[in-house]
């Protein structure tokens, strides 16, 4: 039920401010209002947070098609921050299986701040034993890994994968993720990357930086392209009969093509549009309690700091993931 008087009257929070597009150097760390939460969804008192490639995105407004979504001129969210994770302090109406106290994580807006909204339906209970910033770590980078592996290439026990481009946030979880499926996981990453991947369960690495993959023998049953640079017939090549190439990235052109090839030849090219969704969340969530999977957090950061850690993301060169420390 619906209880205005649950909701802190303090109006200000600190918050990573991002009213136009541009680099980091347009964030500021400032006081904003505390967001309301509206019907169907919580506001969530921060614990951690963590950086996306999306959230480089949303920063830079580019590729210049995402303002369709985003805000065509200026960004429609004034803070940055997707992934979430921490305490319920306040319900909007509507929502009826969540109440003030519960520990959740999963996907809100704005959680570059003390206090974020996030629709119900994207939240799950924080699983015992998992902390906010593993738990941080993991929605939208594990939840693209897990929908690409398990739900668009039917990824199972003695499946052969191969991902591309397994040292990133995405890539960590994937490389961890097809190994709890039961498959074996082939790995692509430069050479800095070589023995994380191994260490998270990789039985082959190829860096890419020294030798060629798509001249690999094996024929593989999955191959998940989180790099961008697939050449898209050539890893047609490497799959097995009922294999699937799963397309993750976000620039037009291949989207397009991948696209394309997708509708000729559904079971064999899927472009992927991760869904957040507490169902994928609790699988997750049941992943990190058993030690499964243990997100690569590669370093954390505050608040203050997260221009910078934007900054670094749109390298392209991430390894694993950056957890925003907020309280
Ligand atoms: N479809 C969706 O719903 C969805 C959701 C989330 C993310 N994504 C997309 O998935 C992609 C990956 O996301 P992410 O968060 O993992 O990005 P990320 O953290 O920035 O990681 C990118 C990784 O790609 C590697 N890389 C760069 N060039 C490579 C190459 N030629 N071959 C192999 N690896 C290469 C980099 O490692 P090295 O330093 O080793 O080069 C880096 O670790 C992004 O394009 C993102 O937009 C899509």
């Amino acid at each position: 039920m619906f209880d205005a008087t649950l909701i802190p009257t303090d109006p200000t929070m600190h918050a990573v401010l991002h009213t136009r597009y541009g680099d980091a150097s347009r964030l500021a760390a400032a006081t904003s209002p505390r967001p309301t939460p509206r019907r169907g969804e919580v506001r969530v008192r921060v614990h951690a947070s963590s950086i996306n490639y999306g959230d480089h995105v949303m920063m830079t407004g580019r590729p210049w098609l995402a303002r369709l979504a985003l805000g065509l001129f200026r960004p429609r969210q004034p803070v940055l921050g997707m992934d979430v994770a921490g305490v319920v302090d306040a319900v909007g109406p509507g929502v009826e299986d969540l109440a003030v106290g519960d520990a959740v994580f999963g996907v809100g807006c704005g959680a570059f701040a003390q206090y974020a909204c996030a629709r119900a339906s994207q939240l799950a209970r924080l699983p015992a034993g998992v902390d906010f910033e593993q738990a941080a770590a993991a929605p939208i980078a594990g939840a693209t890994a897990l929908q690409a592996l398990r739900d668009r290439a039917r990824v199972g026990p003695g499946s052969k994968v191969l991902i591309i481009g397994a040292s990133g946030g995405v890539g960590t979880f994937a490389v961890q993720i097809g190994r709890a499926l039961g498959a074996t996981v082939t790995a692509v990453c430069s050479t800095r990357n070589v023995d994380q991947a191994r260490a998270l369960g990789a039985a082959e690495v190829v860096d890419y930086t020294r030798a060629d993959y798509t001249c690999l023998a094996t024929r593989f049953d999955a191959i998940v392209d989180l790099a961008g640079s697939a050449p898209l017939r050539a890893c047609l090549r490497l799959l097995a009969p009922g294999g699937t190439f799963v397309s993750s990235v976000g620039r037009l052109g291949r989207t397009l093509r991948a696209a394309l090839a997708a509708l000729r030849a559904p079971r064999r090219v899927a472009v992927l549009a991760a869904r957040s969704d507490r169902a994928s969340f609790e699988a997750l969530g049941a992943l990190l309690a058993t030690g499964d999977v243990a997100p690569a957090i590669e370093r954390t950061c505050t608040l203050d700091e997260v221009p910078a850690a934007l900054a670094r993301q749109g390298e392209g060169h991430a390894r694993g993931k950056t957890v925003v420390r907020v309280a």
